[in-house]
């Protein structure tokens, strides 16, 4: 048995009894102030005062430096496995020319796509593995990640398999999922064709392999249109998939199907209107948004504000990529976009904390309770504000996956 007191901390923010829909005040954060966390075999046992918990004969991790503690955080939309870079597409947008004009010139996703072919499972192995220690520094204990540079039976398996091997091997949880409806391959001429293609041949290996429980589709003009992506998510519905659309980011539909099938999550919504929004809740679709895109295309944010006012669960997530959002800092985006759209500090660590955790259906993590998960990051500070307002370039100074720490450096 592995047992340990750590602390004591500055600040616990829990993320404990806030609602799971809609607006927060930074009043409703449970604070724990002067506290430690008990921890055996990677989950939290007991979490109170460090005073009366320190009076146990219990191996100690103890912290000299102020320290505000948090669930770890959860990126519940990334696209990480990839291969290359997409420098010359951002040049490319800097003289003007828009993420699709640089698609249709058959830059963009397929010139990763490529990439990716090209790169061996080692390879991507290797830059998967880096990716997440970059995320673990940065306080990400579970990461979404989405397959959909491969575009073919064998090359998407070959994504799955490197991403499911990387969640064994590394402290980091992914999160895996079916992209292979991103774009359609050069190989294929018509949508119809690719998308039966990867129903009869790809979806049953995914399920019987457990590679993924969830796919996605890029709803969008260039992409996928909603009426073919309807027969495609009905048929990956029914051999039990969860659901998750690219929706709205350039054009609308997308939100609209999300709701029509019931998906679990709907990300982008930059283009969605208030009866998109509606639609959403009505269906307890969770709506992601992606700061990192917006800033990686300079395009406008998603309302975000609108999305809580409107009663849904905002979650934030990075979109991690090297297209359209190649940054993959999810606390400084969140920070950023907190910013632009208003959100109270409660607002924005729920979307990348407890409702990021919900939208991925897990239930086990998010917040700093007993029985949780021990997934936690620490940051230098002894006031919990001073996180947000640094906009990322305060970096967590202790983080712990599953109870095993992973950085420390007080
Ligand atoms: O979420 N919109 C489609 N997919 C990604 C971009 C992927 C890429 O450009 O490589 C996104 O923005
Ligand atoms: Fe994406």
């Amino acid at each position: 048995m592995n047992e340990f007191l750590i602390g004591p901390f500055a600040q616990v923010l829990t993320m404990n009894r806030l609602p799971l829909d809609g607006p927060l005040l930074d009043s409703q954060l449970e604070i724990l102030t002067d506290a430690g966390v008990v921890i055996r075999d990677g989950v939290i046992r007991e979490i109170g005062r460090y005073n009366d918990l320190s009076k146990r004969p219990l191996p100690r991790h103890e912290i000299a430096t102020p320290t505000v503690l948090l669930p770890g955080f959860v990126d519940a939309h990334t696209h990480i496995c990839f291969a290359g870079s997409r420098a010359r597409d951002y040049a490319l947008r800097l003289s003007g020319l828009t993420y699709q004009e640089i698609a249709a010139k058959g830059g963009g996703i397929q010139d990763t796509v490529r990439y990716t072919r090209a790169a061996s499972s080692h390879e991507l192995e290797e830059s998967l593995v880096a990716r997440t220690k970059r995320l673990l520094a940065r306080g990400v204990t579970t990461c979404e990640v989405k397959s959909g540079y491969g575009l073919s039976i064998e090359e998407e398996i070959k994504i799955l398999e490197v991403i499911d091997r990387v969640g064994k091997s590394q402290p980091i949880t992914l999160v895996p999922t079916c992209l292979a409806a991103h774009v359609r391959p050069p190989e294929f001429d018509s949508n119809s064709e690719y998308l039966t293609y990867i129903i009869e041949g790809l979806l049953p290996q995914v399920i019987q392999r457990n590679l993924s429980r969830r796919v996605d589709i890029f709803v969008e003009k260039g992409a996928f249109f909603p009426e073919e992506s309807l027969i495609y998510l009905k048929a990956a519905a029914k051999m039990g998939f969860d659901i998750c659309i690219h929706a709205d980011q350039f054009s609308r539909g997308g939100a609209q199907l999300a709701a029509e099938v019931g998906a679990l999550s709907a990300d982008h919504l930059e283009q969605s209107l208030e009866e998109d929004f509606e639609a959403l809740k009505k269906s307890g679709t969770f709506p992601i948004v992606l700061p990192g895109a917006s800033m990686g295309l300079g395009m406008p944010y998603a309302p975000a504000r609108q999305i809580l006012n409107l009663g849904l669960p905002l979650v934030i997530a990075s979109d991690w990529n090297p297209g359209s959002a190649p940054m993959g800092y999810l606390l400084a985006e969140a920070a950023l976009m907190g910013m632009a759209e208003k959100l109270t500090i409660a607002e924005t660590f729920a979307a990348i904390t407890v409702r990021a955790s919900r939208a991925l259906r897990l239930t086990d993590r998010g917040t700093l309770t007993v029985g949780q998960r021990a997934d936690m990051v620490g940051f230098p500070t002894g006031n919990y504000q001073e996180i947000l307002y640094y906009q990322g370039s305060l970096q967590p100074s202790l983080v712990y996956a599953n109870g095993q720490p992973i950085y420390n450096d007080i």
